[in-house]
């Protein structure tokens, strides 16, 4: 039986909210015998930013660096706006994932029967949805250099910031796409504009190649990422895995959360390449939500897509698929009871706290092991 280490970075608006919740689901894994987790925790965004003046400390970095898996709740908030750029709480987080090189973002989208009323889509567009968006997330716009703002000396400035992908970076995320494929539906979508950017015309060529050197038996389809949005909405169900470059992948992710009902339902797995001598892969676990300041302290943040980041660390960091798919079963079981927070219920439907979800949560868990 082994011990995994976790570091919670909890950071700003509902990430605490959040996080007290899957402390929740962690200790009753722990009491349950079998694999145990040991968690340490720190600062990151703008609670690191007040603390150490940075959004997040060498200590915490290291820390993370060190950990078996982070788990991540959310940064930002507009107590931050005027903060120097580089200082700003989401620079934390673009540094976890460079710093850690996790550069292959999992975003599935599912929608679970019970919220299949929950999507602002017609029922039998999104009954049954199971997809999953996969996204670069160490390269691209985000990271490209110059970026900047320069000042033209005529009264006008500058802004620019810059897309690059290199050949290894689009061939490690496609091949990440065609193995995940392969234990699914067999079927990649991959998303660029190759009819107005170079790195879209590189994206294209790259992932054609690796998919003719090994992955022929993967059903591989290409769509301009524009399109790719509206097919989204039009018709999700076509799709099984969506590989795409660090912005629309962003963008794509945030619409595919609309499908399963809210952005409190998303959760994701970002992975680095496993390590040549032990295996084992950097990575950390963050809903795809953000702060949510709108409705920070007020205890309506579902906590499902943090608790089902978790539920992503169990199979993708410590391979512990049975208790992964049980938690999967438990907020399916919570929400089949017609448990809802705020941003999943209808209109005049009653709703349960952020505690209380979590709480449900465990008591499924409860049920389902007894
Ligand atoms: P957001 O995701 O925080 O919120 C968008 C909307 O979704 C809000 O109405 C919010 O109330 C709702 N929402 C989000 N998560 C929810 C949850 N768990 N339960 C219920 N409702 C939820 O996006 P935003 O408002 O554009 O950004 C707020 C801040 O969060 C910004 O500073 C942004 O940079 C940051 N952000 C951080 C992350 C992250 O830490 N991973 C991700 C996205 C945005
Ligand atoms: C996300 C967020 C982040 C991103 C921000 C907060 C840096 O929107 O994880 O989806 O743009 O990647
Ligand atoms: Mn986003």
């Amino acid at each position: 039986m082994a011990t995994h280490n976790l570091l919670l970075l909890p950071g700003d608006g509902i990430g605490p909210e959040i996080m007290t919740e899957v402390k929740k689901v962690i200790s009753w894994f722990n009491a349950r015998g079998g694999d145990t987790f040991e968690s340490d925790e720190g600062l990151v965004g703008g609670a690191a930013y007040d603390a150490h003046g940075q959004a997040i400390s060498e200590e915490d970095m290291a820390k993370a660096m060190a950990s078996d898996a982070v788990i991540f709740g959310a940064v930002g908030g507009p107590k931050w706006d005027d903060v120097a750029y580089e200082h700003r709480p989401e620079a934390g987080l673009l540094r976890l994932r460079k710093d850690m090189e996790l550069f292959a973002n999992l975003r599935p989208a599912i929608c679970y029967p019970a919220l299949a009323d929950a999507s602002s889509l017609k029922k039998d567009i999104i009954e049954g949805l199971d997809i999953l968006i996969v996204r670069e997330l160490t390269g691209g716009v985000y990271f490209g250099e110059p970026k900047e703002i320069t000042d033209l000396g005529n009264g006008q400035k500058r802004g620019v910031d810059t897309q690059v992908y290199d050949t290894y970076e689009i061939e490690r995320i496609a091949k990440v796409a065609f193995e995940l494929a392969r234990t699914r539906n067999n079927k990649v979508t991959s998303m660029e504009k190759r009819n107005v950017m170079k790195s879209g015309v590189l994206w294209n060529e790259v992932v054609t190649d690796t998919h003719n050197n090994g992955y022929e038996d993967v059903q591989l389809e290409h769509m301009l990422a524009d399109a790719g949005g509206m097919q989204l909405v039009r018709w999700p169900k076509q799709f099984d895995v969506i590989v795409t470059d660090n912005l629309f992948g962003d963008m794509l992710s945030d619409v595919a959360a609309m499908l399963t009902g809210s952005l409190g339902m998303l959760p994701s797995a970002s992975l680095g390449a496993p390590d040549a001598k032990t295996g084992r892969r950097k990575a950390m676990y963050e809903p795809v939500h953000g702060s949510a300041p709108d409705i920070s302290g007020t205890g309506a943040a579902n906590p499902i897509a943090m608790i089902a980041s978790f539920g992503m660390a169990l199979r993708y960091s410590f391979e512990l698929v049975e208790a992964a798919d049980m938690l999967d079963k438990a907020i399916a079981n919570t929400l089949d009871k017609g448990l809802r927070t705020k941003d999943i219920a209808a209109a005049g439907e009653a709703t349960i706290s952020t505690a209380e979800m979590g709480d449900a949560i465990v008591a499924e868990l409860d049920a389902l092991s007894a």
